[in-house]
């Protein structure tokens, strides 16, 4: 590992170039405030960089934000701070000097540069909490959840409960073990993390992911709402903590309960930002599918995704505005959206995936289920590599399920309804819980039978 005596080091013993020992304490405080998700970050960090024009991490640090915001207008803000990064590089580490290759591969859209730049620092610094939390928090979006864990595994095991932010490095960890099916190792590293900060929000997303997995909806909805009054004090992360409260309620047929969450607190502004999209669209379609009235609640969503067309950068983002637009926008508005996500910004295959979902939404809400289906059914594997977790990755089966149930093709809506939960067990009471639910698929015969089945995964 190499040294840098002359520079001053963070809380965990890495030298930083370009900053003195009292902002140093400032840059730790605020990179934990960001992985907790506390608001007000940016204007931090722009205070500390005016007071450290040199540190070099602090500018790739804004880079990185403005990345991980999602949209494509915000490239040029981004290669703004990259320069800001290059001008600094001749006196800056090694370390540092890959954090700035990273930050110039992602606004270059080379994923694999970025990634392999991250990996490149964890191996050799696996206290990096910067790349550690970059590195896995990215993956998510592209659908590489064994190399989410690889990245975990190699790292947690050069860190120990006396490490400062050790709390932190466990929250990806317990989400990278839920997402590869090994929920009781998840939930063990999501309560120790819990036991650090009850409100460590990515721990207790991990944990909820497991009671969503096992279909522990009673418990996902209590401990949730035992933080639930403080859940407001946080960024906007905590719409999504909010969704999974929905998707608990949802479950137990509590849909008026659901219903109020996406108003007061999933999408109670017409909020532009990704996951807050994604959040609400995803919602609104599965109460929809268990009957209820959504009234006017598309309309926001909508004009929000008209705002941002063509501009996030996070592709599972596509399909959930085209659930918006093709509910409310005349034909023209949502042609012209089609094709814009048709045109794509690149050849590559998520552009292609996100477009082909976005139109099989858009035949679905016109009533032609059989083209919906015939899109979204041979790449229904393939979607994976548009990111997000099962949980999220559901909302496809959904719509797959009840299009084959308005066109009464009761056998692959039976199929649909086993793929969806064959590979979700680990324990005996998860087996019993997968063999009750196939036997209840098999007698399957209307609609209302399909929805019932899709409230909640087990
Ligand atoms: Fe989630």
């Amino acid at each position: 590992m190499p040294l840098d005596t002359a520079l001053s080091t963070d809380v965990r013993g890495l030298p930083l170039s370009g900053i003195n020992d009292d902002q140093v304490q400032i840059y730790d405080a605020l990179l934990t405030d960001i992985y907790h998700y506390v608001p007000g970050t940016a204007g931090l960090l722009e205070t500390l960089l005016e007071d450290a024009p040199e540190f070099v991490l602090g500018h790739v640090l804004r880079g990185y934000s403005v990345m991980t915001d999602g949209f494509k207008s915000g490239e040029g803000a981004a290669r703004g701070h990259l320069q800001r990064a290059k001008t600094l590089i001749s006196g800056a580490t090694e370390r540092e000097k890959l954090h700035v290759t990273a930050l110039e591969n992602w606004i270059n859209g080379n994923f694999a540069g970025r990634n392999g730049a991250w990996e490149e620092i964890i191996s050799q610094w696996p206290r990096d909490l910067l790349a550690y939390r970059q590195l896995t928090g990215t993956l998510f979006w592209s659908g590489d959840k064994k190399r989410q864990l690889t990245a975990a595994l190699q790292t947690l095991q050069h860190w120990s409960p006396e490490v400062a932010g050790y709390g932190l490095v466990l929250g990806p960890m317990a989400f990278a073990l839920e997402e590869a099916g090994h929920y009781a190792k998840a939930e063990a590293y999501a309560k120790d993390a819990l036991d650090i900060n009850p409100t460590d929000l990515w721990s207790l997303h991990a944990l909820a992911h497991v009671f969503e997995m096992q279909g522990r909806v009673k418990e996902g909805e209590a401990r949730i709402e035992e933080v639930q009054d403080r859940l407001n004090d946080f960024n906007l992360f905590r719409g999504h903590i909010w969704w999974h409260l929905a998707l608990f309620k949802m479950a137990q047929g509590k849909l008026d309960g659901a219903l109020a969450l996406v108003d007061k607190q999933i999408y109670p502004n017409s909020s532009t930002f990704y996951l807050d999209i994604q959040n609400a669209a995803s919602a609104l379609s599965r109460l929809e599918f268990q009957g209820v009235d959504v009234g006017d609640r598309w309309n926001r969503i909508s004009e929000a995704s008209e705002k941002t067309l063509g501009d996030h950068n996070i592709l599972f983002t596509v399909p959930h505005q085209a659930m918006a637009l093709a509910r409310t926008s005349d034909e023209a508005s949502l042609n012209r959206a089609l094709q814009t996500w048709a045109a794509g910004s690149d050849d590559s295959t998520e552009s292609r995936l996100a477009a082909k979902a976005a139109e099989a939404m858009a035949k679905f809400q016109s009533k032609n289920y059989a083209q919906a289906l015939e899109i979204l059914y041979p790449i229904r594997f393939e979607l994976a590599a548009l990111g997000a977790s099962h949980a999220q990755q559901d909302i496809y089966f959904q719509y797959m399920v009840m299009a084959a149930s308005e066109l009464s093709e009761f056998s692959k809506v039976r199929n649909l309804l086993r793929e969806r939960i064959a590979a979700r067990f680990e324990t005996e009471d998860d087996f019993a819980k997968i063999k009750a639910k196939m036997t209840a698929i098999d007698s399957v015969s209307t609609k209302s039978d399909a929805a019932a089945l899709l409230r909640g995964v087990l």
